[in-house]
């Protein structure tokens, strides 16, 4: 259907550009532009910028820019002409075009759009059923009124209900031409495999409609009443082209605001637990329908604020199940805390059984950080074996670890070191083990199947061994020598020289890194040093490209460890270049070490005779003196960084 020219210039004259974007992103004013983190790539120190004199925006992190369609196009995944209408409808504008019949009108707007409809239809029905059919009243809204629901969030949370008969929503929906095709495609509905029949996927529940963050109804949860012990609780709409779990929260759109307000985002486990903070006048507060936290959905959070708090009910195994949570939020760089409400209740039982103000009190005294949290659930356990406490460091470790600030890291091992009673400098080793080895992997482009190929072939040598950190390992080698090889150390010796001395000992697992070592002390003993550039024009397409990732700041790349842009690290490594290429070899030849202790078990399960299995084990008690060694000079840089 035709947009007229004249409405489509009405809708951009009346977008305002800083108003749209901040209902996604929380806005902060600098100079005449506005600032935030940017909406489509993952970031913590906004580079995303609007200009409202020109109303448009743009990201100098991913490059993204555009108008306020645009924009919307992009956020909502709309077409061109979808996003048109969006922003018509928002700013009320009345849209000149050629009215055709409702069926053909579906037939031309895009699958989504379509199934929105029908979605939206439903969420009407559903509504309409609660209020104003016998059934839905003496049976549905008496269920929410025994539960204590007030009318107001009952009307907030568009609650309503699904009659109970097979067939209430599909009837209703055809007789006024819905097709039951996108019914079906939205989950509304259900097909019996045998006789091919559908029928209401929903009947005889209260329904929670599932909104999108700008309050669209994109799918429904759908809770039984009473208790019957064969039937799910909850029954929820399957994933859809409309409906994608991983990025949607439940309540989000309700509580976004109040959630930017305070600065903090309560994570619960259901639709009651939000429902029932709401009507305890605690608004920010938000549940991840019916799977686990997704990165999607921590992003989706990260743009109203950094703080998030779950909220667990008051039972154990549901708690250690979830503690993946936590190390997904803090490796978002997000803060989180958790807190876990006393004796089996959850947030509807508490406020019914204290009030609403002690739920907020108690939310607000009893939030602990993660590590006090964490060492609390391993306390009781750990108290009485010590293989129980130390599966609790572990698990703390690698949760530190994937914090992605070297500063924030540190004071959590102090506070770690202290709750648990071990020394501050082993659980540093322990942590920056584990950062490190994670550290400044290259960027592949992933459209590069030579890349691809190029791993393949590094990982074959050693199968079911972890090639990808040797290979890691032996890039950041090549990438030291190519930007620092032709300075000089300690006023003595050349960078190139002392690297290519340290891996004399080592055979470099990953051909292309050892052919271009090779090829590297060829000119070096003529005189030349060379530095990346010589390779970025190398005739060999995939040295090109690997040389390319390795030493360029691509955007994408995230230097880890620090958690610095591009420059800044730079300068570091510069400046604490002996440390710096001292540690990396050392890990390397630690990687190497390991590898070869790993490749001598194989040898030993099969051995032929006693007399090779004893020279097996000679060898590899004397690769794991090596290998502590190691681990102590690693250990002593790391504490010195
Ligand atoms: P709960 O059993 O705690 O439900 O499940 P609830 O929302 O607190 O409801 P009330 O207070 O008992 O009435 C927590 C969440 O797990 C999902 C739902 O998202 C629910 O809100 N769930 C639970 C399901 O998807 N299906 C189920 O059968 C049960
Ligand atoms: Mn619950």
């Amino acid at each position: 259907m035709a947009i007229s020219k004249a409405s489509i210039e009405r809708v951009n004259a009346a977008i305002d550009i800083t108003g749209l974007v901040g209902e996604y992103v929380t806005l902060k004013k600098k100079g005449v532009n506005y600032e935030a983190c940017c909406p489509f790539h993952d970031e913590k120190t906004p580079s995303f910028k609007v200009n409202p004199v020109k109303g448009i925006y743009k990201c100098f992190g991913c490059g993204k820019g555009g108008d306020g369609i645009s924009f919307v196009m992009e956020l909502e995944s709309l077409s061109y002409v979808e996003a048109i209408r969006f922003l018509a409808k928002k700013y009320q504008i009345a849209l000149e075009e050629s009215k055709e019949s409702l069926a053909e009108d579906q037939a031309r707007q895009s699958e989504k759009e379509a199934l929105q409809i029908v979605v939206a239809y439903a969420q009407e029905f559903f509504k309409h059923n609660l209020h104003n059919t016998e059934e839905g009243k003496s049976i549905g809204l008496s269920y929410l009124k025994e539960r204590g629901l007030r009318a107001d969030i009952i009307e907030q949370f568009g609650l309503g209900y699904a009659l109970s008969d097979w067939d209430a929503l599909l009837k209703s929906a055809t007789e006024k031409q819905y097709s039951s095709d996108n019914m079906e495609k939205a989950g509304l509905l259900v097909r019996n495999e045998e006789s091919g029949k559908v029928y209401d996927r929903f009947r005889g529940r209260v329904t929670f409609p599932i909104y999108n963050i700008s309050g669209k109804t994109i799918g429904f949860g759908a809770r039984m009443l009473g208790s019957d012990k064969n039937q799910p609780k909850y029954i929820n709409s399957p994933e859809s082209p409309l409906y994608d779990k991983s990025q949607t929260l439940y309540g989000l759109f309700q509580g976004k605001q109040a959630i930017r307000a305070a600065d903090l985002c309560y994570l619960t486990e259901g639709y009651m637990d939000v429902i029932s903070m709401h009507q305890a006048g605690i608004q920010n507060a938000v549940a991840s329908s019916g799977t686990s936290l997704t990165d999607g959905q921590i992003k989706l959070i990260g743009r109203f604020t950094r703080n998030i708090t779950l909220l667990y009910d008051g039972d154990k195994p549901g708690i250690k199940a979830s503690l993946r949570g936590i190390d997904l939020i803090v490796a978002s760089g997000l803060n989180v805390r958790a807190v876990v409400l006393p004796d089996g209740n959850d947030p509807d039982s508490y406020a019914k059984n204290f009030g609403s103000d002690a739920l907020e009190l108690y939310l607000k005294n009893n939030s602990q950080d993660f590590i006090t949290f964490k060492a609390g659930i391993f306390a009781e356990e750990a108290a009485l074996d010590p293989i129980k406490k130390a599966e609790g460091i572990d698990s703390i470790v690698e949760t530190i670890s994937l914090v992605p600030d070297v500063i924030r890291r540190s004071v959590f091992v102090k506070e770690a070191a202290r709750l648990f009673q071990v020394p501050e400098s082993a659980l540093t080793e322990a942590v920056n083990l584990r950062v490190f080895g994670r550290l400044r992997k290259p960027v592949f482009r992933p459209d590069s199947p030579e890349i691809e190929a190029l791993k393949q072939e590094t990982a074959e040598p050693l199968p079911g061994t972890e090639n990808t950190v040797l290979y890691d390992l032996e890039g950041e080698i090549i990438r030291l020598l190519l930007l620092h090889g032709h300075k000089t150390l300690e006023e003595k010796f050349l960078v190139a020289h002392y690297i290519l001395e340290q891996l004399s000992d080592i055979e470099l697992k990953s051909k292309i890194f050892k052919n271009l070592i090779t090829e590297y002390m060829e000119r070096l003993d003529f005189g030349e040093s060379m530095g990346p550039e010589y390779f970025y024009h190398h005739p060999q397409e995939h040295i090109k490209q690997v040389i390319i990732d390795l030493c360029e700041p691509l955007q994408e790349k995230i230097i880890f460890h620090t958690h610095r842009d591009f420059e800044d690290f730079s300068e570091w490594e510069t400046e604490n270049l002996h440390k710096s290429l001292f540690f990396n070899i050392m890990h390397l030849k630690k990687q190497h070490v390991l590898e070869e202790i790993k490749s001598l078990n194989r040898d030993l399960e099969t051995a032929a005779d006693e007399d090779e299995e004893l020279r097996i084990l000679a060898s590899i008690l004397e690769k794991k003196k090596t290998e502590a060694i190691l681990t102590k000079e690693l250990g002593d840089v790391i504490n010195h960084l």
